[in-house]
């Protein structure tokens, strides 16, 4: 008899869906079910494993109500919409994917840097709405060679950013809590990063511990000339915050991937031409999202298998 698994989420290629349905005997809910769902409640005794993604995650009170649960399966490298302590302290190991996107986000983080700065969205409507031929006023946007573009949380995408940057003649810092790799320069803090720098780059976690980090004081520092690219997640940012400087001119562009309140995204964003919005897609390449289904499914695989996870998330 195949083990069964809990399958959330509607991102699931059809490749992915075969592998998961050959191995296991699944039950897709798109979202996590309310705690009186009759559908979940038929089936819970007999869960033992949740497969979901980085943005829905899992709750205490769906772990609380499968009591067969051993392992959850995150399909995306972000860990933030589970409650890891929770899960370690009953003892069932969580997995992710990292790696396997880190090329295909980092790119993306370029991209919504570079259509930000040189404001792609902005001259796209200009040609669609017939204003070249008439010469309408264009004014020009900044060179990105010779500016500092400060890169928040150094790991693996943050690294991966920065290496693109730096052959676009862009100087690199970086701010994180503890100190990454030579040669690049760590900030002294958050501030003299926002300070020093004529773009950030957010890359840093989600979570409890990077909420609201990027406030008005840190956009502020960033300044009138400054674009923030934001590829990591809505939560590090205070978005009324960001709304207000960018409505006022106190920053000067943003690139945006990722929202508060996904996929709510503030009417005062849609309005304003200084913007890029994406709907979170910085890991959507049919090549990461392959690789990423596969190593979600082989990590369970290999569980129920009784051989080593992965890549487990410690
Ligand atoms: C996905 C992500 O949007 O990896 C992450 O942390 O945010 C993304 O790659 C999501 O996890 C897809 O399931």
């Amino acid at each position: 008899m195949k083990p069964e698994i809990l399958v959330l989420g509607s991102v699931w290629l059809p490749e992915v869906r075969e592998r998961v349905q050959a191995a296991f005997d699944c039950h897709f809910m798109a979202a996590i079910p309310p705690a009186d769902d009759a559908a979940l409640a038929a089936v819970a005794p007999r869960v033992r494993a949740v497969l979901t993604t980085g943005t829905i995650g899992v709750t205490p009170a769906l772990i609380d109500a499968l009591p067969a649960l051993e392992i959850v399966s995150v399909h995306g490298v972000g860990v933030d919409a589970v409650p890891l302590d929770y899960l370690a302290a009953r003892g069932i190991p969580v997995t992710n994917t990292p790696d396997v996107l880190t090329d295909d986000v980092a790119d993306f983080a370029v991209t919504l840097l570079l259509a930000a700065v040189r404001r792609l969205p902005l001259l796209d409507r200009y040609v669609r709405d017939g204003r070249w031929p008439a010469k309408a006023p264009l004014t020009q946007a900044r060179a990105l060679r010779g500016k500092v573009a400060g890169i928040v949380g150094f790991g693996r995408i943050g690294q991966a950013v920065a290496q693109r940057l730096q052959s676009f003649g862009i100087e690199i810092r970086y701010y994180q809590r503890s100190e990454g790799p030579a040669p690049q320069r760590r900030a002294a803090s958050l501030l003299a990063l926002a300070h020093e720098s004529d773009m950030l780059v957010l890359c840093m976690p989600g979570g409890a511990a990077t909420k609201g980090m990027i406030g008005r004081e840190v956009i502020d520092a960033l300044g009138p000339d400054g674009t923030l690219v934001n590829i990591a997640r809505g939560s590090v940012v205070d978005e009324a915050a960001l709304v207000a400087a960018l409505q006022e001119g106190r920053v000067g562009a943003a690139g945006l991937d990722v929202f508060e309140r996904e996929p709510a995204v503030p009417a005062a964003l849609l309005a304003l031409d200084n913007v890029v919005l994406t709907p979170h897609v910085g890991s959507f390449t049919v090549e990461a999202r392959q690789a990423m289904g596969r190593l979600c499914v082989d990590n369970l695989v290999a569980h129920f298998a009784g051989a080593p996870l992965p890549s487990p998330v410690r």
